[in-house]
């Protein structure tokens, strides 16, 4: 949701350093761009709509040779993708530019006061606000104090924010300040810079301190000061950055998300492989306090959004039959305005690729709020994300980056984790039968091979793709364990296709959604080997009689048979309990097909951004 980087050099260009951060950010928003440099003094900005390639035509018309400088990638809150709405927003003169991700709650009551004392408005954004607001106390401080300015500016702001800021009147500087929304600090060779996440400056330095909520930073091009909320200035910790750069390349793939997909046996294998220690798992995989944690507890609450939920709602059929606890799964936008109770001895896993999605977030926060004696668990994908600090215990998977929007090994991985977390907490319980347990983890010694397999599945599915590239609506079926993996299925799908797709319970057909079968509506149905395929099977029959056209995606051992209206996909043949992270592989593969078939940007979809770290 927006990506902010900026740079504080001595006698370089800035602008090289500010394209290549905003073109590594590019996946938080590209619907509009912006840079503003300090040159002699006095700001330069230039702005583009449309993704950072439009910015760097404009920038070769017009060069901009500052050695101060920040810039912005923007996903739209407030006000449509356009030039006046596109970030940096300057205040009266251009003394003030401001890069901005978030959203000011008070905007509106902010922009009245201001236009009262006369500031003019050019945007429809919330994020002026800050522009006027930091002009404001500039003015009124005797030295122009950039910094004091930005502190008092941000004490008015209610919402969440990573900003940063500069100023003529102080040309050697970035002043940054964060609250909900993250923002890291990055220390060169006499140079600095700040930045949304550490992938925009891997280039430059892996030496990184991330700002706390509430902190404001001075940065000039050797040092930096930072203050808490309270003024009091304070030291974060300095951490080295394992991100390089071929983790941010294509390599040889043509787009983010096929790289992903087929990054994915090592992704599993390499979430397993820490995880264990000789040859078994270990507990403290999932943090140092893990095992005292795990054998308080007796429920398990489960908030996430999107593909991360899909993971939450697939683990409910593995913890609550094999670690024996009641598990709820939510999504996070509805658990934190639906009045939750909490209950002694629960343990809330927050689940999140990127660890900085503002409703995850706002959970957890609400838990420690609301519940300070709970036990919290991230899964992440991110090391050094606000969900991963902000928990008690943390699991990290092991996917590696992960940059096209759709997400697809960072789901598999989340699936690996809780498959262990579920083995973790049954042995501790002794409620995971042996027969069982051994199953599991032969199956996770082999599970990179079964993806590895269901990947060569590629060409038959870029072959089944024209099928769809005219359709415009789409149904996916699954039960049990399945019925998440239909719903991630659905979710890809449209996410990069913008084919309408919805996934059911194939049991909840009949009770609604039949009514949309003709022979028009294809219906997918994931149909591994499993106690509920033969349930499945009838299901798919009702399907059938409405002249609908099937497509399973079926082991072979369902023997499910092919008729003319039915087409079956036949998937690798695994242990049931580890079947949906096998069989979501085939759905990535064919929602991204049809999306290229239909000429869509499969990595950047539109009005979609990677994090979203807004409300
Ligand atoms: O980073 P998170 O896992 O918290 O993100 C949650 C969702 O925004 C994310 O999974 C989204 O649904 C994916 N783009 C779907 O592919």
């Amino acid at each position: 949701m927006c990506g902010i980087v900026g740079a504080v050099q001595k006698n370089t260009k800035a602008m090289p350093v500010l394209l290549s951060g905003l073109r590594a950010l590019e996946y938080r928003g590209y619907d509009s761009a912006g840079v503003a440099v300090i040159e002699n003094g006095k700001i330069e900005c230039v702005k583009s709509v449309g993704k950072v390639a439009e910015l760097e035509k404009k920038l070769k018309k017009r060069e901009l040779n500052g050695a101060v400088g920040i810039a912005h990638t923007r996903w739209a809150t407030h006000g449509v993708p356009s030039e006046a709405n596109a970030h940096p927003h300057l205040s009266h003169n251009n003394e003030v530019a401001v890069v901005h991700n978030g959203i000011i709650e008070n905007h509106e009551k902010l922009r009245t006061r201001l236009e009262s004392e006369g500031y003019k408005f050019v945007s429809d954004t919330d994020t002026e606000v800050i522009a006027h607001l930091v002009h404001h106390y500039l003015n009124l401080s005797k030295q122009k104090d950039l910094f004091e300015a930005v502190e008092k500016a941000v004490h008015e702001l209610k919402g969440a924010y990573a900003i940063a800021v500069i100023s003529g009147s102080a040309p050697d500087r970035i002043v940054a300040a964060r609250f909900g929304s993250p923002l890291v600090v990055g220390f060169g060779n006499e140079k600095m810079f700040v930045a949304s996440d550490v992938s925009a400056l891997i280039d430059e330095t892996n030496q990184f301190t991330y700002l706390e909520d509430g902190d404001v930073a001075e940065i000039f091009a050797d040092s930096c000061v930072i203050r808490n909320a309270s003024g009091k200035r304070v030291d974060r910790p300095m951490i080295t950055s394992e991100i390089s750069a071929a983790d941010m390349s294509l390599h040889g793939f043509q787009h983010y998300m096929q790289k992903e997909m087929y990054d994915q046996p090592q992704a599993i294998k390499s979430t397993i492989e820490q995880a264990m220690k000789k040859g078994e798992i270990d507990v403290r995989a999932f943090g140092a306090k893990a095992l005292s944690v795990f054998r308080k507890i007796s429920s398990i609450q489960i908030i996430a959004c999107g593909t991360s939920y899909h993971a939450g709602l697939a683990a409910r059929y593995w913890i609550e039959p094999l670690a024996d606890l009641p598990c709820n799964v939510d999504v996070a936008s509805e658990y934190r305005y639906r009045e939750p109770r909490f209950r002694k001895g629960t343990l809330y896993v927050f689940i999140s690729q990127s660890g900085e999605t503002a409703d995850t977030l706002a959970c957890l926060n609400m838990v420690k709020r609301e519940s300070p004696n709970s036990h919290t668990l991230a899964i992440c994908n991110v090391p050094e994300s606000s969900l991963t600090r902000g928990t008690d215990l943390a699991f990290l998977t092991r996917a590696g980056k992960e940059i096209g929007v759709a997400s697809t090994k960072a789901f598999t991985t989340q699936l690996v984790a809780f498959l262990l977390l579920t083995v973790v907490l049954g042995r501790i319980r002794r409620t995971l039968p042996k027969e069982i347990d051994k199953k599991i983890m032969k199956g996770l010694l082999t599970l990179p091979e079964k993806v590895e397999e269901a990947l060569e599945l590629d060409s038959t599915l870029h072959r089944l793709a024209p099928k769809f590239t005219e359709k415009e609506h789409c149904l996916f079926l699954g039960r049990g364990i399945e019925y998440p993996i239909a719903l991630e299925g659905a979710l890809k799908l449209k996410e990069i296709s913008y084919i309408h797709a919805e996934g059911y319970q194939a049991g909840e057909l009949k009770h609604g959604p039949l009514a949309l079968v003709d022979e028009n509506m294809p219906v997918i149905a994931v149909a591994p080997n499993d106690a509920l395929a033969g349930k499945l099977q009838s299901n798919l029959k009702e399907v059938r009689a409405r002249n609908g056209k099937l497509f399973i995606f079926a082991s072979p051992e369902t023997k499910i048979v092919k008729d003319e209206g039915t087409e079956v996909i036949l998937i690798p043949e695994v242990d049931e309990l580890l079947a949906p992270i096998v069989a979501v592989v085939p759905l990535q593969l064919f929602a991204y097909h049809v999306a290229v078939q239909r000429g869509k940007d499969v990595d950047k979809p539109r009005n979609l951004a990677k994090s979203v770290t807004v409300e």
